[in-house]
């Protein structure tokens, strides 16, 4: 169905900040999101761009648990990451929000009452495992069992990941809690349900309209759902995590981590509104009839994009819903899923940190999983950059720069008459924008890219066919036109490759000399000759070199070294490093040595110590976590290191005046940081 619009709002799945996203995800999902945005761009289309980290749920609850810190430690860090890896790889999001931050929380609870209001949420008591060691309700993933469909043993709580079933948690079969191990029991609690069963008629009647646009992956899965029949659904939580449900007869209790995640979408444009000093701007794109709404997202998140979120947004009315859910296969890894914890991934912002992102995007692009699955193989990477970007690409630009710097100065030779071959040549050029440019509105990426090098390649097929090298001698007016043309296609090139390689458009933009930048062409002048005679160009530059054998061997070996981790001693687990800080940053910290002159338990905390500290110019009280660790006379009269200037807290009640150094760790590896050698009190650290 196609309506007229005047704007463009494009989103694209928000990861859990509980890990570093991968190349998969990148395939699946961010890379044609930021292609597609990049080229409506050059359209001209009014257009938003919003992404973020998805910060709740028992996804993160659950990692904090595994790594022993709190749920805040594992966002803060993960979100730091993953924006660092998003920024790496090139992505022009408007706006990159976290479902943690306020206007996020009032957005939702605000959503939530709405729903009350409007009579789709109604309250029901049902039995939920419950884990009786650990005293908690044991929500989602904190269950793991066999797959009541298709008898998968690693079936999560809520959702199969092997057959992609939804299923109410107590229908697993053979169910463990994840916290203690055992098999829970299960116990009466009250949720909200969203009487999501209300919207069938409705979401089939808009499923229909979109039917001929949708891709097929996408359409088979939304009506088998359908098929199914729509149930209603628990949109609270017994959790500590997350936004809490704005209800006095509620505590205890979260909005569920799903419902609340696709809001982040309306969140993040409204953070981006308030950024640019438009705090109303968010609503020109999601309430209006005249936007398209273009969801970006992998194939495990089409039910929630294609069905829950659609509904949410029927249910309060007049906000724009998506148009398309272009969602993506899965990408691969050498022939295997991703698996961080079998080792068998790539460090994406260590990889990003040695080689192009141009080579990742294109690589990626070139084999998009858009109707299967496919993989990311280290040879085909080193093909891609080798025989296509370094020998079409990269070789187009670099003869015909270097030939125009020998034969005419660095200076673009006037056209004059022109041959058949140039004409068929200018023909090319074109064509070439409406081409690609319809691929890209179809959302074939992996096409677009082939059509993109495919005008490389017809370039440097005419380079070679015009023969200017002999031209050059014997037809100079000749070899005038070709080097002409030859160059306008290397600013055509530029603008048509900027959707997928921005840093090397941008490259060859500043090797031609051209005003502003490439992202501000208009697109459909990559079809134009708009390069004006003895326009003076810089000197060539090398667009890529090439990738040795040796070096993917190595990252082969590396992979293979991973993997053999895991099958031989468990691979250790080490944390990943927390976002850079500056030398400003650090020096803000006050580290002292100072002396333990008393110690003793915080009464009724397992885990707390009260330390009085002697720091030579005074004398300060401290508490620290570390009860279970050593025993106070093991302190007495040791000299340790303590963050001097951290804000006063108080610890159960009791008064903190800085912290002390030590590992963190556990058994063997946990130690105090102590001097080398005795030293005085008040010691200032650097
Ligand atoms: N965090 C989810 C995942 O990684 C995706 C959430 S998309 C959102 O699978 F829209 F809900 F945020
Ligand atoms: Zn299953």
């Amino acid at each position: 169905m196609k309506k007229p619009f005047e704007r463009i709002l494009v989103s694209a799945a928000l990861p859990y900040a509980n890990g570093v996203i991968h190349l998969g995800h990148l395939a699946g999902c961010y890379l044609p999101a930021d292609i597609y945005v990049r080229y409506q761009r050059m359209q001209k289309k009014d257009i938003l761009f919003v992404g973020g980290s998805d910060e709740h749920g028992v996804a993160i609850t659950i990692s904090a648990e595994k790594e022993k810190v709190t749920p805040k430690e594992i966002i803060d860090r993960y979100h730091a990451l993953n924006k660092e890896a998003f920024e790496r790889f090139g992505m022009s999001f408007d706006n990159y929000s976290r479902t943690s931050l306020p206007i996020h929380h009032e957005t939702s609870k605000e959503y939530f009452l709405q729903l009350l209001e409007k009579g789709f949420l109604v309250t029901k008591e049902e039995e939920q495992f419950y884990d009786a060691d650990a005293r908690m309700f044991l929500p989602d993933r904190y269950v793991e069992g066999i797959c009541p469909n298709c008898g998968y043993d690693k079936a999560r709580g809520d959702q199969c990941d092997n057959c992609g079933k939804y299923y109410n948690q107590l229908e697993l079969k053979e169910p463990k809690s994840l916290v203690s191990g055992k098999t829970p029991s299960v116990k009466k609690t009250k949720h909200w349900y969203f009487k999501l069963g209300d919207f069938q008629k409705k979401l089939e009647a808009y499923v229909d309209a979109h039917a001929k646009e949708w891709k097929d992956n996408v359409l088979q899965q939304t009506r088998s759902w359908l098929k199914e029949g729509l149930q209603d659904r628990a949109v609270t939580r017994d959790l500590n995590w997350g936004i809490p449900v704005p209800l006095p007869d509620a505590e205890g209790k979260v909005i569920y981590v799903w419902l609340e995640a696709l809001l982040g979408y309306i969140s993040s444009s409204k953070e981006w509104a308030q950024k640019i000093g438009k705090p109303e701007q968010w609503k020109k794109y999601w309430q209006s009839d005249s936007t398209r709404y273009v969801a970006f997202l992998g194939k495990d998140n089409i039910v929630f994009h294609a069905i829950v979120f659609p509904a949410e947004l029927m249910a309060v009315g007049g906000y724009v819903l998506p148009d398309n859910i272009p969602a993506n296969e899965f990408y691969n890894l050498e022939g295997e899923k991703f698996s961080k914890s079998r080792g068998h991934t790539i460090d994406l912002i260590d990889v990003l940190k040695r080689y192009p992102a141009d080579w990742f995007r294109y690589t990626i692009a070139s084999n998009l999983p858009e109707n299967k699955d496919t993989d990311f193989y280290w040879k085909d990477f080193q093909a891609r950059v080798n025989n296509e970007l370094a020998d079409i690409l990269g070789n187009f630009v670099n003869r015909t720069v270097t030939f125009a710097w020998k034969n005419f100065e660095g200076k673009i030779p006037p056209r004059g008459k022109l041959s058949a071959l140039d004409n068929a040549m200018i023909e090319a050029l074109q064509k070439a924008p409406k081409e690609i440019g319809g691929l890209l509105e179809q959302f074939k990426f992996k096409d677009a890219a082939l059509e993109m090098m495919n005008v490389a390649r017809t370039a440097n097929k005419y380079f070679n066919d015009s023969e200017p090298w002999k031209t050059a001698k014997n037809n100079p007016e000749q070899c005038a036109a070709t080097l002409n043309i030859c160059l306008q296609t290397v600013r055509s090139l530029a603008v048509l490759f900027e959707p997928l390689l921005p840093n090397t458009s941008k490259k060859i933009w500043e090797l031609m000399n051209l005003n502003n930048t490439v992202e501000e062409e208009a697109w459909n002048s990559a079809g134009e000759m708009k390069i004006a005679e003895q326009h003076q160009i810089r000197q060539p530059e090398i667009l890529f070199t090439k990738i040795e054998d040796a070096v993917i061997e190595e990252e082969l070996a590396k992979l293979a070294k991973n993997n053999q981790r895991e099958t031989g001693a468990p691979e250790k687990e080490y944390v990943p490093l927390k976002p850079q800080v500056t030398y400003d940053d650090f020096a803000k910290l006050d580290f002292r040595t100072a002396k333990i002159v008393a110690a003793e338990p915080v009464p009724k905390s397992k885990k707390l110590l009260k330390l009085q500290i002697d720091l030579g110019f005074e004398k300060r009280q401290i508490v620290a976590g570390i009860a279970e660790k050593l025993l106070p006379e093991q302190l007495l009269g040791k000299t340790i290191i303590v963050v001097a200037n951290l804000a006063p807290a108080k610890l159960m009640g009791v008064e903190s005046n800085g912290m002390l150094l030590a590992t963190a760790a556990d058994g063997e590896n946990f130690a105090l940081l102590t001097p080398s050698k005795e030293v005085e009190q008040g010691i200032g650290i650097k």
